[in-house]
């Protein structure tokens, strides 16, 4: 599984008419015509936001052809900006400039963009194509991948979405060195849930990369990127909408979306709310019997070594976490579904966790 080169890779996610490449490598931005395979036709947009547009919406426009007609649109930055009304502004910003359903729309950002811009395209015209651009680690191993999109509502993270697959992934890894050493540690709480829910010698791997991944050393980046891409595709190919297995994908997820919720979305980051859900999920797991302290201190090492928050807010109380809790995607009439444990690298989804013991892990955990 470890390759030493960082040299470019190549992945599908196989979805029958609907397959896409995710192309992973350093310095791809501002390769010339490296987005034009994917452009439906000549009408293309940029939607980018006012921390990367000075970065890397030059690179963009330079791997677009000669003759396209570009515009661009840049939004505020922000999870607090993930909203209808901002997507609203993408839409105006087509309309305006008279695109049709031919044009293509790039996602040049964070997470918080790419899942902005997807919803857009996924409604502009009832769809229109776009490609994914993803600048900040969590967007290159989660976010850009799979086709979820959507927007916050103020009861609840990603209430408003769809399902709408990219033409394309392009991954410049060369523009993670711009990124806060925060957003760093985010992303890699989502790098260690793929071996925690499917991978147990990546997760190994990663307990002795993780100095080098901190420190952006290119091979190890590039093996974790694509190692992380790779566990998502395969994930996604066999259950595109979520009918099972993806919802794996969402380990530490429902403790996290309650934390990012409760505190104003923005204050703490998406990943590092899903780093602290994450070992929520490994201690509640354990309270059922199935992890040991050795697996439960493992993910707490990991954690702690990737720079994450190992402790809930301190002013969030056990209703504070049930109330968001109880609006999680994933359950079932009025049944808590969480993910959970049975091994490191073998999750599974359970709607049977005894309320007191579920309330009981909550009100122990950490707080800080
Ligand atoms: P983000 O998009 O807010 O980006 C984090 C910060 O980094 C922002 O300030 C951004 O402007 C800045 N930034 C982006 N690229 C940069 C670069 N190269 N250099 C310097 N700064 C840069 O946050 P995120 O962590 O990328 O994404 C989080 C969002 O993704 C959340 O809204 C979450 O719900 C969503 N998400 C979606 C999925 C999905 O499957 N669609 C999966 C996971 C997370
Ligand atoms: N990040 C969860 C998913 O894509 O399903």
């Amino acid at each position: 599984m470890i390759e030493t080169s960082a040299g470019p890779r190549i992945l599908e996610v196989s979805l029958g008419e609907r397959s896409y490449p995710i192309h992973i490598g350093p310095g791809l931005l501002g390769e010339p015509d490296a987005l034009t395979p994917w452009l439906a036709g000549r009408q293309v947009m940029v939607v980018t936001n006012e921390v990367v547009a000075p970065l890397y919406l030059q690179r963009c426009r330079a791997s677009l052809p000669a003759d396209a007609e570009v515009r661009e649109l840049v939004l505020p930055d922000g999870e607090a900006t993930k909203t209808l009304e901002s997507v609203s502004r993408i839409w105006d910003a087509l309309l305006e400039a008279g695109f049709n359903r031919r044009c293509t729309l790039i996602a040049l950002g964070g997470g918080v963009i790419g899942d902005m811009v997807g919803f857009a395209a996924a409604c502009y015209q009832r769809g229109v194509a776009f490609i994914q651009v993803p600048t900040t680690l969590l967007s290159q191993v989660d976010s850009s991948v799979g086709g979820k999109t959507g927007v916050n509502h103020p009861l609840g993270k990603n209430m408003i979405g769809a399902f709408w697959q990219p033409r394309a992934v392009l991954i410049d890894t060369d523009t993670l060195v711009s990124l806060p050493p925060r957003e760093l540690s985010a992303g890699l709480a989502e790098v260690i849930k793929y071996g925690l829910i499917r991978d147990a010698a990546f997760l190994d791997w990663l307990e002795g990369a993780m100095a080098d991944l901190r420190a952006l050393e290119p091979a190890a980046l590039i093996q974790a990127i694509e190692c992380s891409c790779a566990l998502k595709a395969q994930i996604v190919a066999e259950d595109e909408t979520e009918q099972g297995v993806r919802a794996l994908l969402n380990l530490g997820h429902t403790f996290g979306h309650a934390i990012e919720a409760h505190q104003g979305y923005g204050k703490w980051l998406h990943g590092e709310a899903v780093g602290a859900g994450m070992l929520m999920a490994a201690e509640l797991s354990a309270r059922l019997g199935w992890l040991d302290e050795a697996a439960v201190s493992r993910v707490r090492d990991i954690l702690a070594a990737a720079a994450l928050p190992l402790a809930a807010p301190a002013d969030m109380s056990v209703g504070d976490f049930l109330v968001r809790m109880r609006l999680d995607k994933k359950n079932i009439d009025s049944r808590l579904r969480l993910i959970l444990l049975r091994e490191l690298g073998d999750a599974c989804l359970s709607d049977e966790t005894p309320p007191e013991l579920l309330e009981a892990l909550i009100e122990a955990f950490p707080r800080g």
